[in-house]
């Protein structure tokens, strides 16, 4: 529980430009409310805005939290839910705006909630339903690739991650201004990386197309450690890849493409579609600069923090960044140090959880003065109650692949200015 308490003490954020930018045009404003809480007036406005980007019928959520009836099925684990923040699962902060499509519930709103649960769940008024997300929420795709042949989502067992060569095909030689990603069983998937195999190694593993075991990270499979070629990445309630930003440029025959199931109690369909957005705009100078670190040993009980810095050399501009770590992981934070010596939150994930990995872009690049420093701090918990362990008694933890390894990376996506 202790985690969760101290995500409680943490201030409520609310950041009205990226609202701006990440907020569909139809979505309402929660109506200010006057008398006491009911369904259609308050609840229904504030889920749609806050939940229903996974709990929608066929959403990445258990179950829909779309009707009335829905909501006043589960109203008193909703209540429960919302008092200790679990939900929306967005245990991360950002000083530069939100990263996600929801942000977290206001005091304001768990008071409602708890209010409207004690009054009995009152409905209000009939409403309207809001109609279905588009497939697509950047409209139609240029081009949508497919896994070629994974086998089926295993039905049971602990989440775990495989890595597809997926041929580049028509996207070969042309420029991409975003992607998209959709998985055919939604419950079933929850983060996706698109990159390109420079270097050909994982396409001579997996050269059936069916997939391998990749426990760890791809990092090895990407050629340059230091520009590793990420396309995008994907995570449910997160927009989709670069539709603000200039375009990048598919130069690999093919992609590599790692996928982090959910077994979620039956065999599902493993497929993956990646819509790809072309342009003809000129390519963008923007480029991944990754550091990770290989050197640590975590001792039984021991809670080390791992630190590593990227330098600012000339004016520039962080587009999105992408952290690497397990099941050991217990919090991630990087820091901005500006050159005066001020500090920003470019990221803050206060509760690590492997299986909620976000997909971290911002909803506008953030200014990287000449002088300032990206600083990453990952704190590990080897202690008997952290994740893994799970009350067997804690061993020495080094770096590496598979489920007692653990692992530090950090890649930014950073663009020069103009
Ligand atoms: C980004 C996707 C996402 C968003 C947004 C989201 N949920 Fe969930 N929710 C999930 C998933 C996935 C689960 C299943 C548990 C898990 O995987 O952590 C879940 C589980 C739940 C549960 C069951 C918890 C339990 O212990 O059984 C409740 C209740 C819930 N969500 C309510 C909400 C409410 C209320 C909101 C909005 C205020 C919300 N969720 C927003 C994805 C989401």
């Amino acid at each position: 529980m202790r985690p969760i308490l101290a995500l409680l003490a943490l201030p409520v954020l609310a950041y009205g430009l990226s609202r701006q930018q990440h907020t569909p045009p139809d979505r309402p404003a929660p109506v200010k409310r006057t008398g006491d809480p009911t369904f259609s007036a308050d609840i229904a406005p504030m889920f749609r805005q806050k939940c229903l980007s996974c709990h929608v019928e066929s959403g990445h959520a258990p179950f829909p939290l779309v009707t009335y009836t829905d909501v006043m099925k589960r109203a008193s684990l909703v209540r429960t839910i919302a008092m200790i923040r679990s939900m929306p699962p967005t245990h991360m902060h950002s000083d530069f705006g939100t990263i996600a499509l929801q942000e977290a519930l206001t005091d304001e709103e768990v008071v409602t909630i708890q209010e409207w649960v004690r009054l009995g769940t009152p409905e209000g008024p009939k409403i309207e339903l809001p109609p279905p997300a588009p497939v697509w929420s950047l409209g139609e795709p240029d081009l949508v690739l497919k896994l070629p042949k994974p086998k089926p989502v295993k039905a049971e067992g602990l989440a775990y991650w495989r890595a597809y060569t997926l041929p580049s095909g028509a996207a070969l030689g042309r420029r991409i201004r975003a992607v998209d990603v959709r998985p055919l069983a939604p419950k079933a998937v929850r983060h996706v990386l698109v990159a390109q195999d420079a270097v050909g190694q994982l396409a001579r593993r997996d050269r059936s197309g069916a997939g391998i075991d990749t426990y760890g990270s791809l990092r090895p499979y990407l050629g340059d450690p230091t520009n590793l070629n990420i396309l995008a990445t994907w995570a449910p309630g997160y927009p989709p890849w670069f539709p603000r930003m200039a375009s990048a440029e598919v130069t690999a025959k093919d992609l590599a493409v790692q996928v982090l199931y959910q077994p979620t109690g039956k065999p599902e369909d493993a497929g993956i579609e990646i819509a790809l957005y072309f342009t003809t705009e000129p390519p963008s100078k923007a480029r991944w600069v990754s550091r990770t670190r290989t050197d640590f040993l975590i001792p039984p009980e021991g809670t080390p923090t791992l630190t590593e810095t990227v330098e600012i050399e000339e004016d520039s501009l962080l587009f999105g960044l992408y952290p690497e770590a397990r099941l050991f992981c217990s919090q991630i934070v990087v820091d901005l140090i500006l050159p005066e010596g001020g500090r920003k939150i470019a990221l803050g994930i206060y509760k690590w959880n492997p299986i909620w990995i976000g997909s971290y872009l911002f909803p506008t690049p953030i200014g990287l003065p000449k002088g300032s420093r990206l600083r990453a701090e990952f704190t590990y918990d080897n202690g008997k109650h952290s994740g893994r362990n799970e009350g067997r008694t804690p061993v020495p933890v080094k770096f590496g692949n598979g489920a007692d390894r653990e692992m530090m990376g950090i890649a930014y996506l950073i663009g020069t200015v103009g």
